[in-house]
């Protein structure tokens, strides 16, 4: 009997990544298989798979987040040991790519760090990167090997789509405009969008020279990739109150909260916080604005289309919800 493509596939999921990696293992009907981690004394890691994976499509569920270094580190030597193992191709589902900030020398004698590890991913082994909301699409040109960078704007689209309330879409700066505009078009808004002039004055460190757009006694979403600090995001909700808006929902792909969550929680101004699982919130469960989508049916619907070689395209169009 000829074996299925999906039989040669076998998933991982990294200890950062595990939530999410068993909920899309549920959809594909596929065990995650373990990680065999050791720690040494002095710190270094050693992973590896206890089965085999020779001749067989590795898919790594996985994400660069805090601890950024560590989980780097982690991740590559994977990669290298499942190239050493005779793994036919390395796929890796990195759902937050750690160092995307660092995309461009924008001011003298900087690194570019978003490609610096892009090709550490490369020289470990990987032969493609399925991501999400890059911060900057451009990282793809950093690799050799194929990268698809998803639209995150479909998860928020089909969320947003049930809801009576009209928003308009807000980018908290210039360089998320585009993004801001797709989920505009996706909600079917006959809103123009707004943008915020936002000048950043040094690294985690913003500030608000004007809105562009009429917000005043609209219902807002200001929609970004990263959440970090939330300085940005605030700073922007803001603004936006000072230029007569209504209610503000922030929405968000990646959320860090590095400074923790009580900023959103404890401020009137913010209705609700929507982002995605491309980093697990456990820990953050109990905080009452917010709420997380899920990226486990989208990704296992692009896993699929991978393997069975179809295109993005017709996972965008089968997953996204249309208004009614
Ligand atoms: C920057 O250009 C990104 O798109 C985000 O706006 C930024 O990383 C958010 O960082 P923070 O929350 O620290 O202001």
């Amino acid at each position: 009997m000829k074996a299925k493509k999906e039989d040669n596939v076998v998933i991982f999921g990294m200890e950062n990544s595990q939530k999410l990696a068993q909920e899309i293992g549920k959809y594909l009907n596929k065990e995650i298989l373990p990680v065999k981690t050791t720690v040494f004394a002095d710190g270094e890691c050693l992973l590896k798979s206890e089965t085999t994976v020779r001749n067989k499509d590795v898919y790594i569920i996985c994400n660069t987040s805090k601890p950024v270094n560590d989980n780097i580190m982690s991740l590559l030597i994977l990669i290298d040991s499942l190239r050493r193992s005779s793994a036919k191709s390395i796929n890796c589902v990195m759902t937050y790519y750690g160092y995307a900030r660092q995309d461009r020398k924008a001011s003298g004698r900087d690194p570019i760090s978003a490609a610096l590890v892009a090709k550490m991913y490369e020289t470990a082994g990987a032969d493609k990167i399925i991501t999400i909301d890059l911060h900057n699409a451009s990282i793809q040109g950093f690799f050799n090997i194929p990268v698809d960078d998803l639209r995150g704007q479909f998860i928020f689209s089909n969320e947003l789509l049930n809801r009576k309330e009209k928003l308009v879409i807000v980018s908290p700066d210039h360089g998320g405009a585009v993004r801001a505009r797709q989920l505009s078009e996706l909600l079917n808004n006959e809103e123009q969008i707004a943008i915020i002039d936002k000048r950043r004055t040094g690294p985690n460190k913003c500030e608000i020279m004007g809105v562009l757009g009429d917000v005043k006694d609209k219902n807002v979403l200001i929609y970004d990739d990263i959440i970090d600090t939330g300085g940005t995001i605030i700073h922007a909700a803001e603004a936006l109150k000072a230029n007569g808006a209504k209610n503000i929902i922030i929405a968000a792909t990646h959320g860090l909260f590095s400074k923790g969550f009580e900023m959103f929680e404890n401020n009137a101004m913010i209705d609700e916080v929507i982002i995605t699982n491309s980093i697990d919130h456990s820990h953050l469960s109990n905080f009452k604005k917010l709420r997380e989508l899920s990226l486990a049916q989208f990704l296992s619907m692009v896993i699929n289309a991978n393997i069975e070689s179809k295109s993005i395209t017709e996972v965008y169009n089968a997953y996204g919800k249309r208004k009614q």
